[in-house]
């Protein structure tokens, strides 16, 4: 059976006081959108269609190949939105799941029931409620006495007594699709919005002498829909909880989880300690028996098993296992940590291999460098790999001792066992086992400057 998902998100999200598209701010740290969809996946069996509107351009983007989208443009309300996706979808399913792109909690073994539920119905409908004391503006469910649904409706068309209903419409429904596209037609314009809703199309259903099964929800946390940036920051902290109950439950502690700041998609091995104040973002992969933070920032990166990074911050780069870091460290794109590398305080490295065993204590700055196994990089130490103009590369063995101090004036190479001075400024190749100290600075030619711009 052929389950396709239309997601709508073509409304302007007004309420949010943004230039961006509701549906892509974003909720631990991947865009509303990417949340919906990934829901749908898991209830779905062919590629979504995403209806776009407002900020067309920027979701189309974004989506890329992950969807194929239609345009509702004017935006004449969720009935006429759904509408669009017609010519696309007509006679290629059986089942049509449509929900909200401003729902980001919503789960998708969630979906699933839905069109399990769906399947099961002799009816053309099956949809999400849930009963809750504060109704946040929803459509409220009107059942008939068999239990099926009779109506929903919308919050400002609701008489008292209907305002009172605690079950809502949640914004999550599964149709037949040979029905669906007839209902869409008959939908009448709504008298005092001039909207199509697709509310109304169960009201036809029920005219049509066909069930409309509810599926109530039990936890309301799901239904959260996002219209104004103080639902995104409530969004954002539950889905945070269920982010870390997830690591929780898969053998991470995390001694103060409301501290700790994971992104959707990080990975972390059992046994890792995540302390507070510590944030994993983007495409970020850890092992085993880590210690990370307090007060650490990693971002696109991969750390091995048994590291201890402590007040850093990381930003792609690859830690092998057994590395020891910070207080103070920065890790910057392209920087690779072997086995038992040790890098203290206030060190820096870009675009540079670490071999195993490197030890970089104190105050240094590694740039464009391939570093050999066990060499000790003095404090201070520092790679001056621009010019100005290019970047330059520096090679060091393996047991090179470097001094305090010492200045490595790239493009160099430094042999394996060799030694620097304290305060050495090393401008020429060092061969093997060599010992090199000194130059001060001195005047060796007259430079011309360059016109200012
Ligand atoms: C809707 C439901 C309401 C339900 C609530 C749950 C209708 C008429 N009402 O109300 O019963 O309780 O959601 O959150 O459906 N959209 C379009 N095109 C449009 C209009 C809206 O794509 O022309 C999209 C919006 O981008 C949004 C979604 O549909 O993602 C819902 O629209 P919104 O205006 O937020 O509906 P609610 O008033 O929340
Ligand atoms: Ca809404």
């Amino acid at each position: 059976m052929k389950v396709t998902a239309i997601l709508l998100a073509a409304g302007q999200g007004t309420r949010m006081k943004s230039n961006l598209p509701k549906v892509l701010h974003a909720v631990a740290g991947k865009p509303m959108l990417w949340h919906a969809l990934n829901a749908i996946q898991a209830a779905t069996t062919e590629k979504p269609i995403v209806v776009v509107g407002h900020g067309a351009e920027a979701v189309t983007e974004y989506l890329e190949t992950s969807a194929q989208t239609v345009l509702q443009e004017p935006q004449l309300g969720t009935g006429h939105a759904v509408m669009q996706a017609e010519p696309v979808l007509n006679g290629k399913t059986d089942l049509v799941v449509v929900c909200y792109g401003d729902m980001p909690l919503l789960r998708g073994e969630t979906l699933q029931k839905l069109v399990e539920t769906q399947k099961k119905n002799l009816g053309p409908i099956s949809m999400l409620t849930v009963v809750a004391d504060d109704p946040r503006g929803f459509g409220r469910i009107i059942r008939k006495a068999d239990g099926t649904v009779a109506a929903i409706v919308e919050e400002y068309g609701a008489t008292p007594e209907q305002l009172q209903i605690k079950e809502l419409n949640v914004g999550g429904y599964c149709f037949d699709a040979k029905w669906l596209w007839g209902a869409l037609k008959r939908i009448p314009k709504n008298p005092k919005k001039g909207e199509y809703y697709l509310t109304d199309a169960i009201e036809l259903a029920v005219q049509d002498g066909l069930p409309v099964l509810a599926m109530p929800m039990d936890d309301r946390e799901e239904t959260i829909g996002v219209n104004t940036r103080i639902h995104l920051a409530e969004v954002e902290v539950a889905m945070r909880r269920r982010i870390n109950c997830e690591h929780l439950l898969n053998g991470v502690t995390m001694p103060d989880p409301a501290s700790v700041y994971i992104e959707a998609g990080v990975k972390i091995g059992k046994d890792t300690v995540v302390m507070p104040n510590t944030y994993l973002h983007g495409k970020t992969n850890i092992g085993e028996g880590n210690l990370l933070g307090p007060n650490t920032i990693i971002r696109d990166t991969q750390i091995g098993d048994s590291c201890k990074v402590l007040a850093s911050v990381l930003e792609g780069a690859v830690l092998e296992d057994d590395v020891d870091m910070g207080p103070f460290a920065r890790l910057r794109k392209g920087a690779h940590l072997g086995n038992h590398v040790h890098m203290g305080n206030f060190g820096e490295v870009k675009d540079s291999h670490l071999a195993d065993g490197v030890k970089m204590g104190h105050f240094s700055y590694i740039g464009n460098a391939q570093i050999g196994a066990n060499t000790n990089i003095g404090a201070g130490t520092i790679t001056c790999n621009y010019d100005g103009e290019k970047k330059h590369a520096t090679e060091i063995g393996a047991d090179v001792f470097i001094g305090s101090d010492t200045m490595l004036v790239a493009p160099l190479k430094i042999g394996a066992g060799a030694r620097t001075g304290a305060g050495a400024i090393v401008t020429k190749d060092v061969a093997e086992d060599t010992l090199v100290v000194g130059m001060p600075a001195r005047a060796i030619k007259k430079l011309t400057r360059k016109p200012q711009k």
